[in-house]
């Protein structure tokens, strides 16, 4: 099969590794893609947001099956686009893509089928979403209602905070995300996460997995898009996961097929396992990032067939087996990011970091200039090992670390801590 994967990042190069693996596969192209996809997959330069481009560039070259990464895409309905036009994509619809697009839609959902989530209120007036505020007090949580990047959501642990974040939403802070707003309980417990891919009817559990938001060791400094990750997650024992099958997932693969827009695709549930049980947090219609990485280093299972099932509707005819080892991920990022931050420094010693069976480091924001390694993005590079405990795997990630030749770079020195505390 010919396969066109869209995406840049990290989660993408841990996708086109684990495509190229597969017997099915005859030719991998990605779009943008990036240095490290480059390696195995022919990188084209077709703009994935001209829809019309995207289906002319399949037909013409015999494209039998799209991957989509991030959600932008799925939000504007590529996918749609492209089955419209006879092309097999991996996703959801622009319709179902709103269980990540819009966190009012989620908590409807969560109300309709009855889905443990955080008390909350829904505004499109600054005057309203404060009067809740003031009724509610702190802590509480603002969410801008639409696709922020992982930005919208302030946690606020004092009234005044909470205010402040209800007016920089009204006021554009997250342009048109931020026109309509979620107020919500805050829940206290550990965070963590649960892929589940999904047919439209029937859903196969993949695993679980533990991210660190924050910028700075210790869980400080200001969220990012993840600067690490562990899968499995310890927190996440088996009466948790069948309580998060039975109370949150299924619950809402049936609610989104009973209002006639089927969700297809992986189901990235964020969960706070409260003293109660787990609680949705939030949804993403993607596969993680940097999850991704880790949970491809412990899949044993040809990812390519699994995807095609949740395209085809087959999902009840196929089993996902993984790898009991421990996968983590540490994310080299340019100094500065989530702010601002240098592109184009040299990166070196790759080779060397990756040489063994256990280790696998996947590109994010790279590129090749000159035969020359260069930094092209926040998120640089996601260096990802897997070892028969959590010790192993963080001694063989952060040994590879070491060996890589960046100075305009930097990484968390404490992924996995609570997993070695646990
Ligand atoms: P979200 O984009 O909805 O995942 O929110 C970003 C982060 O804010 C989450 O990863 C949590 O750490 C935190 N958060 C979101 N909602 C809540 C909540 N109701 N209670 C406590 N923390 C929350
Ligand atoms: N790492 C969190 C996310 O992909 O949304």
């Amino acid at each position: 099969m010919n396969i066109l994967l869209i995406g840049s990042g990290g989660r993408e190069h841990a996708l086109a590794w684990a495509l190229s693996n597969s017997p099915l596969l005859t030719k991998l192209f990605a779009a943008p893609g990036n240095a490290g996809i480059a390696e195995i997959a022919e990188l084209i330069s077709v703009d994935v947001a001209d829809h019309e481009a995207v289906i002319s560039f399949c037909q013409t070259n015999a494209v039998d099956f799209v991957v989509v990464g991030p959600e932008a895409p799925l939000v504007a309905g590529l996918v749609d686009d492209l089955t419209a036009a006879g092309i097999k994509a991996f996703g959801p619809s622009k319709a179902a893509a709103q269980l990540e697009g819009s966190k009012s839609f989620t908590k409807a959902i969560c109300d309709a089928a009855n889905i443990p989530t955080a008390k909350y209120g829904h505004f499109k007036t600054a005057d309203d979403a404060k009067a809740y505020v003031e009724a509610h007090g702190a802590p509480i949580v603002v969410k801008a209602d639409g696709l922020a990047a992982g930005k919208g959501v302030v946690v606020a642990m004092t009234k005044e905070e909470a205010l402040a974040a209800v007016d920089a939403c009204f006021e554009g802070s997250f342009g048109a995300a931020g026109a309509e707003v979620v107020l919500e309980e805050f829940l206290e417990g550990e965070e963590t996460s649960f892929f589940v891919l999904v047919d439209g009817e029937n859903f196969l559990p993949l695993a679980t997995a533990q991210d660190h938001k924050r910028a700075y060791d210790g869980d400080k400094g200001p969220n990012t898009g993840g600067m690490g990750a562990y899968s499995p997650a310890p927190v996440m024992d088996e009466a948790i996961v069948s309580r998060t099958i039975d109370e949150i997932i299924k619950p809402t693969v049936d609610e989104m097929a009973k209002r006639g827009t089927p969700f297809k695709g992986v189901l990235f549930a964020g969960l706070m396992i409260t003293d109660e049980g787990p609680n949705l947090i939030e949804y993403n219609t993607r596969f993680g990032d940097p999850e991704c990485q880790v949970l491809m280093m412990r899949l044993k299972d040809d990812l390519l067939t699994l995807l095609l099932a949740s395209a085809d509707g087959t999902l009840d005819k196929v089993d996902a087996r993984w790898h009991d080892d421990v996968a983590m991920t540490v994310v080299l990022a340019a100094k500065g990011y989530p702010g601002s931050y240098e592109n184009g420094t040299q990166i070196k010693g790759i080779e060397k970091a990756a040489d063994g069976p256990d280790v696998a480091i996947f590109h994010a924001g790279t590129k090749q200039v000159d035969g020359q390694l260069l930094a092209n993005g926040g998120r640089v590079l996601n260096v990802t090992a897997h070892g028969t405990t959590v010790q192993e795997a963080r001694d063989k990630a952060y040994a590879a670390v070491e060996k890589i030749d960046w100075p305009e770079g930097f990484c968390r020195t404490d992924i996995g801590w609570r997993a070695l505390q646990s």
